[in-house]
């Protein structure tokens, strides 16, 4: 299946993910850098919505970082969580606007792989169906691939997220052959999970040389982005940083679909 649409489902949106502040902040312990104010600061940078991942091991966001998030912000909290019954009280507690489920192992330095929903379509059905009713948004990040797209659309989620981990590290490391084939496989699940009713995300890995790109993807609505961001603040600071994130965006959207579709 390729791309039939000319013009963007609307528009798109940036999501900044403050893992890392909370990454600094525990290097020593202590209260500083605050990720809620990074994510206040987002907020006021226009970013479209703020994404923490409260992981297992707590080694970047904490509970009391979810609970100052919840309270303080007024764009979209995603809450990136993996499938245990904890979390799961967690997020029906504070019932943010978005949960994405993501696979979780303790020894791995970030999210790795894709959820494997066509393996456990019937455990992660029942684990979100709580979720649905409470009014969360259920995003599931996985791979390009096409049996996952189309479990994560039978077992009800509102959104996928596509794992563009690997297409973002090969532009970066050059290698143009693997890019462009992972590339395809995107776009090919981003149009087949719009034409099975799901929302389309992307996200791990995405820097400037790859946001142009995914950018011009007409299913794709949002795009999460977390660690080059925060590293590139180290530079030029946080606002510029999501600034100009933001410009590129529009920037790729524009030139593909004309004026008005940023
Ligand atoms: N989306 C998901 C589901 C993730 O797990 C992560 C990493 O926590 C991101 C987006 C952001 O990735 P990065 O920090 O590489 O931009």
């Amino acid at each position: 299946m390729s791309n039939t649409l000319t013009k963007p489902l609307g528009r798109l949106r940036l999501g900044v993910n403050i893992d890392h502040v909370a990454t600094v902040r525990n290097a020593r312990g202590g209260a500083y850098p605050d990720p809620l104010r990074a994510a206040l600061l987002a907020q006021q940078a226009g970013a479209d919505g703020i994404t923490a991942h409260l992981r297992e091991d707590r080694r970047h966001i904490t509970d009391s970082d979810i609970e100052a998030l919840s309270a303080n912000l007024e764009i979209p909290l995603n809450f990136e969580m993996a499938a245990t019954a904890e979390m799961q009280a967690i997020a029906l507690r504070h019932k943010p606007h978005a949960v994405c489920i993501v696979p979780e192992k303790r020894e791995e330095r970030t999210t790795e792989g894709g959820l494997d929903v066509a393996r456990d379509e019937n455990a992660l059905a029942h684990f979100i169906a709580p979720l649905r009713q409470a009014g969360c948004r259920v995003s599931l990040f996985i791979a390009a691939d096409k049996a996952q797209v189309e479990s994560a659309a039978r077992i009800g989620a509102s959104v996928v997220e596509l794992h563009v981990g690997p297409y973002c590290d090969a532009i970066e490391d050059g290698d143009q052959a693997f890019a462009a084939a992972e590339f395809a496989r995107i776009r090919e699940m981003a149009a087949l999970g719009h034409s099975l009713g799901l929302e389309v995300h992307a996200g791990h890995g995405i820097t400037y040389n790859s946001v142009q790109s995914l950018s011009a993807l007409p299913e794709i609505m949002e795009l999460n982005i977390g660690h080059f961001i925060i590293g590139e603040a180290i530079f030029i600071g946080l606002e510029a940083a999501i600034l100009k994130m933001r410009a590129l965006m529009n920037e790729a959207r524009t030139e593909t679909f004309g004026e008005g579709a940023a």
